[in-house]
């Protein structure tokens, strides 16, 4: 059992764990985001990157998802939780819930998709009934529960592009197909963690109401406040680690 942290704006560093090595691979597939940090939390093997790198440089779109997956096959890593900041859409979405969503829809595109494109051997197509593995999903979900915080364990994660935020009628198309959060991120992290028969789910906090949503009392503020989304991520920060330490010891 080897446990693989993904961390992105939300977590962008995983400081108490006990570094034994730090690999930066090329792949087949080119060049991962970040270094790779390997070492252990209490006596679990646990291995964190930043998929935006540790300078925060890339963009959603511009991330290498095939060799940073990659790379964590080669380290043998059994489950991936992938760390995410999302915004709201649905009602019970506010800011700063956590959130392990079980659905995606992918509105992404562009970005390379699959390990199985090499037209060397048969096309192969992997069920994605459930894209997030349901033993972890539980995991996260008692993770947040131990520290008295909610967590909302049934939503459907929509994948944007990005870097930019949606449009109100994007926000308002996505909840009308169902999407209850909006990320940029989980997809095709979560689809090639399956072509590599990985585990793999999401923890994702809530930072901000997606655009045009809010609550009236607030007098839904006309446009999203980055200043409001750094603070948010800035307070999830203090309270992940402690998270990350309560999921490693549901392995023990
Ligand atoms: N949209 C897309 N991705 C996000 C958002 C959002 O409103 N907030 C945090 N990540």
């Amino acid at each position: 059992m080897k446990l693989a942290i993904i961390g992105g704006s939300l977590l962008g560093e995983l400081t108490n764990l006990s570094r034994v090595a730090d690999e930066r691979t090329k792949t087949p597939f080119g060049q991962p985001s970040d270094t790779f940090v390997s070492g252990n939390i209490a006596d679990l093997e646990v291995v964190y990157f930043n998929r935006h790198g540790s300078s925060h440089h890339l963009a959603p779109h511009q991330i290498n998802y095939r060799a940073n997956m990659y790379v964590l096959k080669m380290l043998e890593v059994t489950d991936v939780i992938a760390i995410t900041a999302v915004g709201g859409i649905t009602e019970k979405m506010s800011p700063m819930t956590w959130v392990v969503p079980d659905q995606i829809i992918d509105y992404s595109y562009g970005r390379m998709q699959t390990y199985n494109d090499g037209n060397e051997s048969e096309v192969k197509h992997i069920d994605f009934s459930y894209p997030f593995e349901l033993t972890l999903r539980k995991k996260l979900q008692t993770a947040v529960e131990t520290e008295g915080m909610e967590c909302i364990s049934l939503a459907t994660y929509g994948v944007t592009q990005g870097p930019r935020l949606e449009t109100i009628a994007e926000i308002k198309r996505m909840q009308n197909d169902g999407c209850d959060i909006v990320g940029m991120t989980a997809m095709p992290e979560a689809a090639l963690a399956r072509e590599l028969d990985i585990n793999y789910a999401t923890l994702s906090l809530v930072v901000n109401w997606a655009a045009g949503k809010g609550d009236e009392a607030d007098q839904r503020s006309e446009i999203i406040s980055m200043d409001e989304i750094r603070q948010r991520i800035s307070d999830g920060n203090e309270i992940i680690e402690k998270l990350v330490h309560n999921i490693v010891s549901l392995y023990n």
